[in-house]
């Protein structure tokens, strides 16, 4: 049983914790004039509330009365419920040393692991989060570009700490995705597929294989030729090759175009279970080799390649692991060539030879928010990148 007198004292340090955070709410307010304070209606002190995603729409407040008022009925409020321990969850930040990365939007709404930038990519001292609550905290922030299109106006309201770093983190080609306006002066750096990018992080990685992958088998095949394809456009030039191509070779088609949509769950077992995968880029840049490689390729299928010069796709994986379609003059001499391999399991294998030493690792999103939070604890200097526009669409 507690005494009367110990329970005073409880209540005494309870009420003693609550001043002392709400002076310092108060300091902070003073002395951070350039960052916005951006409070919870109800219970703005607690670590829940004092920002949520919500909030960051709340415009700045300036009337610092308004806050001192709520952080008074606050104290009564939290004196009644008696939570002594928020006053150390609040003041103990456990990512005190940590880079913290803060991803604002999943990349294509792709929700990936937070906690693996050491164990994936051996970077130490990173916390990737996607809390907005941290945004004051946050050393950078990572933008997707395509996911933030409507954004800009309110970005550019919103006010940041001049040592944060925003980074334009962008996946696809120049020909799919429109600019982004009034943005010249809200980047501090680049990360891309392109390697003149800050942070450069291909679609895909050849790595060596560890004692922990499996070894490699061929999957079982019961089709020669696949192809999943949403986006069809006449005017690309993979339409024009396949249109050749499958009149003189049977193609296995999928997807939204053919009426065939394939969820996320079919993806795998479809493109395994065939021998050959178009790989076809539907814009043709220098490096931009996509998933559309090396999805197919980690699955256990041949890739066949239409996209920049054998030579461009030969510096990311091994020139004898797939097929490229400059390789043959004619759309068909290339359904002969894959004929004859069909017929030859000899023939079939080489083509996966390099899968005793090497793994395929695909990136999507993850690796380029660890490489960014590698990026920010080794470059400490002011930059911003001006005319992204120009860099990247001309
Ligand atoms: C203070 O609290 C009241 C009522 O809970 C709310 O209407 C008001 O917006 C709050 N003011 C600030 C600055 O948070
Ligand atoms: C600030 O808020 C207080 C309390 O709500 C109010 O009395 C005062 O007029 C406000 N001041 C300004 C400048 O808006
Ligand atoms: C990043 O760019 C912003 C906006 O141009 C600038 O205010 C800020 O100081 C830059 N930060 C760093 C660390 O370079």
């Amino acid at each position: 049983m507690m005494s009367k007198a110990s329970i005073g004292q409880s209540r005494n340090i309870v009420i003693g914790s609550l001043l002392l955070l709400c002076s310092a709410v108060i300091f902070y307010i003073y002395y951070e004039p350039t960052m916005s304070w951006r409070p919870c209606s109800e219970t703005p002190l607690s670590k829940e509330d004092i920002c949520t995603k919500a909030c960051l729409h709340v415009p700045k407040v300036e009337n610092q009365s308004q806050i001192i008022t709520n952080c008074t009925s606050v104290q009564e409020k939290m004196s009644a419920s008696q939570s002594p321990s928020l006053e150390k969850e609040d003041a103990a930040n456990p990512h005190e040393s940590e880079t913290i990365v803060l991803i604002w939007k999943w990349p294509f709404g792709y929700q990936f692991e937070l906690e693996s930038c050491e164990s994936d990519y051996g970077i130490k001292g990173c916390h990737l989060t996607a809390d907005r609550n941290l945004f004051d905290k946050a050393h950078g922030i990572m933008f997707h570009l395509r996911d933030i299109g409507g954004e800009v106006q309110y970005l550019l309201t919103l006010s940041r700490s001049p040592r944060q770093k925003w980074v334009w983190m962008k996946m696809e080609s120049p020909a799919n995705s429109p600019q982004l306006n009034g943005a010249d002066d809200l980047f501090n750096l680049t990360s891309n597929y392109r390697r003149d990018s800050d942070i450069w992080v291909p679609y895909g990685r050849i790595k060596e294989i560890s004692d922990k992958d499996e070894p490699f088998k061929i999957p079982e095949k019961d089709k020669l030729v696949c192809w999943i394809v949403s986006n069809w456009n006449n005017n690309y030039r993979r339409v024009g090759y396949f249109n050749e191509l499958s009149q003189h070779i049977k193609v296995e088609t999928y997807g939204r175009h053919f009426g065939r949509y394939v969820n996320g769950e079919d993806y795998g077992p479809i493109v395994s279970s065939c021998k050959f995968y178009l790989s076809f880029e539907n814009s043709i840049y220098k490096d931009y080799i996509t998933e559309k490689l090396f999805s197919p390729m980690r699955l256990g299928t041949v890739p066949i390649v239409l996209g920049p010069s054998r030579e461009n796709y030969e510096e990311f994986i091994p020139k004898d692991s797939f097929i490229h379609v400059d390789d043959f003059k004619t759309p068909q001499e290339l359904a002969e060539h894959l004929k004859r391999v069909d017929q030859n399991q000899e023939m079939y294998e080489k083509y996966f030879a390099w899968r005793k030493d090497f793994a395929v690792q695909n990136t999507l999103g993850h690796e380029h928010a660890c490489r960014i939070c590698e990026h920010l604890k080794r470059h400490k200097n002011f930059k911003i990148f001006k005319n992204v526009n120009k860099w990247f669409w001309s």
